[in-house]
């Protein structure tokens, strides 16, 4: 039994998706919760309420994470309001469907932004926030197949990844000794926002299904959030620099 009670979490883009999942778990496992947007407010407004009557703190906090200084806002909030940060769950991210080729350097450079250098940004603001946390505390990341499989116009998204789990795996070899973990979950294909704009994402899905070893049914953003709790939690204080893959086998199948 996971207990999280009394620590404080931090999901990025948590207003929808796979980040909104995340929220949801932490929270039903006891932790008060930070619930970043950008541009869902309404969602976001929901999603706190869905978690107050769980009995947590909630709040809501609107930050562009690939803004270096909209995340210093939201670790001051942060120090403000609890004086400490025990879990990061570093989710949003950002990229469109396109070919490398068709790509242009505005492309490349929100992606990277968005996708990579938000985490740094986010432990660099959030660094002594966390190691006032009152166990190990926590930094997950949330990565994809893209990483390591090359998908059709993915390219620029799929860099980001390898990018980030390079990333996270340096970021753990400097802070592991500062009382922080950070790890990766990657991710298969989960049916969300994101997703729907896929211009072959039946296609795609139907070869995520045959490639499944675990039968018939499809990921979900909640299969990542239990992948997620796992690596926020006590359970996992010895998996340092690590990504952990949650796809049903789909990247392993031959
Ligand atoms: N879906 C998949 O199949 C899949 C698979 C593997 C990995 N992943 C990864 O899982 C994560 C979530 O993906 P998703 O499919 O759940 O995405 P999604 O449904 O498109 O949701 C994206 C979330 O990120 C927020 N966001 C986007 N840009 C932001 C920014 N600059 N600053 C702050 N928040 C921002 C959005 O906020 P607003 O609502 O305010 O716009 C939203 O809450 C991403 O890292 C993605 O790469 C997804």
């Amino acid at each position: 039994m996971i207990d999280l009670t009394g620590q404080l979490a931090l999901v990025t883009g948590s207003s929808r998706g796979i980040g909104r999942a995340c929220a949801l778990r932490l929270a039903e496992a006891g932790a008060d919760v930070v619930i970043n947007y950008v541009t869902s407010l309404a969602a976001a407004d929901e999603l706190a309420r869905e978690i107050q009557n769980l009995g947590r703190c909630v709040y809501v906090v609107k930050a562009d994470v690939s803004e270096r200084d909209d995340v210093e806002s939201l670790m001051e909030f942060i120090d403000e309001q609890a004086g400490r940060l025990d879990i990061l769950v570093s989710n949003a991210a950002t990229g469109g469907f396109r070919p490398l080729l068709a790509a242009s350097e505005r492309n490349f450079a929100t992606t990277m932004k968005t996708n990579v250098l938000a985490l740094v940004h986010l432990v660099q603001a959030g660094v002594r926030l966390l190691e006032r946390s009152a166990g190990r505390a926590k930094v997950v990341t949330i990565s994809s197949h893209g990483s390591h499989m090359a998908i059709p116009m993915y390219g620029m998204v799929g860099s980001s990844k390898a990018a980030l789990e390079s990333m996270a795996r340096h970021l753990a070899l400097e802070v592991g000794e500062r009382g922080i973990n950070v790890n990766v979950v990657k991710a298969g294909l989960v049916a969300t926002d994101s997703t729907s704009r896929i211009p072959y994402a039946d296609e795609l899905f139907a070869s995520r299904r045959a490639r499944s070893m675990t039968g018939d049914r499809l990921l979900t953003a909640e299969d990542v959030a239990n992948a997620v709790l796992f690596l926020c939690s006590p359970l996992s204080d010895m998996i340092q620099g690590e990504t952990l893959t949650i796809d049903g086998g789909a990247a392993v199948h031959a």
